[in-house]
């Protein structure tokens, strides 16, 4: 299979915890490659617009609370299948559902709180990336 990229968020509950490390690891581990990657700190319309399509849910606002209360760190993966490997190393949205040794089940509090964000198709992955990153920024791998 061809080579894939997906985007990831480290969320400011797992920058508070100083795991930005232990989470690079595991990408690393399962053969996901960082092309690209930068701290900030989102603002509120950044958050908002990144989470346009759930605006009309119940916990919208506290998601963009959320979101905007520390920094993230954000990152572009690449790999063979690195939508679904990502999903998988993150676990499910929910940690009380996430499967052991998963990231939310490792890292994350709770639904509100859940560590990390993965893009959930390709084409929302090249959506996302746009949204934050500019094509020059991406460094595929030359080696
Ligand atoms: S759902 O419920 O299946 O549609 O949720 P999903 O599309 O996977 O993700 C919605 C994003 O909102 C975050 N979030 C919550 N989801 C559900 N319930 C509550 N209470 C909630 N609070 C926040 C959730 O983590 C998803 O964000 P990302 O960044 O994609 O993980």
């Amino acid at each position: 299979m061809a080579l894939e990229r997906t985007f990831s968020i480290i969320k400011p509950d797992a920058v508070a915890k100083n795991v930005i490390g232990a989470i690079y690891n595991r990408f690393e581990t399962a053969g996901l490659r960082i092309v690209a990657s930068k701290m900030l700190h989102l603002s509120k319309e950044q958050a908002e617009g990144f989470y346009a399509e759930h605006s009309a849910r119940p916990f919208f606002g506290a998601l963009v609370s959320f979101m905007t209360s520390g920094p993230v760190m954000i990152q572009v993966l690449e790999g063979e299948n690195a939508v679904r490997k990502n999903r998988e190393i993150m676990g499910a949205t929910n940690p009380a559902e996430a499967l052991a040794g998963t990231l939310r089940a490792d890292y994350a509090a709770s639904i509100d709180e859940n560590a990390c964000h993965g893009s959930d198709a390709a084409e929302s992955a090249a959506r996302e990336i746009a949204y934050f990153f500019a094509d020059e920024e991406l460094c595929p791998r030359t080696r």
